[in-house]
């Protein structure tokens, strides 16, 4: 079994009966989403999932998972989501599949929240991995020139075949190379303000729990 894999199934243990599950996006999360599908089939499992992406509404459809979007809650008890850094201080940057608003959304209605990574993705600072920005498309030059004159060193994200990645909101994604976040908190506040940004992978003071996968089994880490 591999680390995904280990980390997705141990964290589908937290899901009960009963719950409005927030169901996250990525490799990672792709593996709880499975689980919980099984455990749906095979053990009578009875819950409501929240999906954070298409991909994720794609395999949570095919699975049998009945779902509601985030209107049709009150909340979500449980999110279990991948992450694509983990600082010291339980921060994450997300984004790196490009479904940090919707996930975002749905963390932020959530009584808990559950990240699940591989042991490659916990680290001392935040910043190695590019932060994802979503932007709206217009005026979308204009911030690539605002984050570069900023010292961000920004890169509007495309896929294989050089087209623009398109969020499932149909905005773009600007990846900043920053290497290392001396103050998080104090980014997330600059990029809230700035004007065509509508969110950033920056996950700040949101997860209770964390599931760690290594070579000799999953940690939980609160
Ligand atoms: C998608 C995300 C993912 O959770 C993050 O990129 C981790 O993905 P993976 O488990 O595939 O490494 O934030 O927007």
């Amino acid at each position: 079994m591999n680390l995904k894999e280990m980390v997705g199934i141990e964290a589908a243990k937290h899901v009960k009966s009963g719950m409005v599950v927030g169901l996250g996006t990525g490799s990672t999360a792709y593996y709880m989403v499975e689980e919980i599908g099984r455990r749906m089939k095979e053990e009578g499992l009875d819950i409501v999932g929240v999906t954070t992406s298409s991909a994720t509404e794609n395999q949570a459809k095919e699975l049998g998972i009945p779902l509601k979007s985030i209107d049709e809650v009150s909340h979500v008890d449980l999110t279990i989501d991948g992450a694509d850094e983990i600082s010291q201080a339980f921060n994450g940057i997300k984004g790196g599949g490009a479904a940090l608003l919707f996930e975002k959304i749905v963390a932020t209605y959530s009584k808990k929240v559950i990240w699940i990574v591989d042991q490659s993705k916990m680290v001392e600072d935040l910043g190695k991995f590019p932060l994802p920005v979503e932007v709206i498309p217009y005026g979308s030059d204009q911030l690539m020139r605002l984050f570069t004159e900023k010292g961000l060193h920004p890169v509007l994200r495309q896929d294989e075949q050089k087209n623009i990645v398109k969020t499932d909101s149909q905005n773009y994604i600007i990846d900043l190379h920053l290497e290392q976040i001396k103050d998080p908190d104090e980014l997330a506040n600059w990029l809230d303000k700035q004007v065509g940004v509508v969110e950033h992978g920056l996950f700040l003071h949101m997860v209770d729990t964390v599931i760690v996968g290594y070579e000799d089994g999953p940690k939980t880490l609160q």
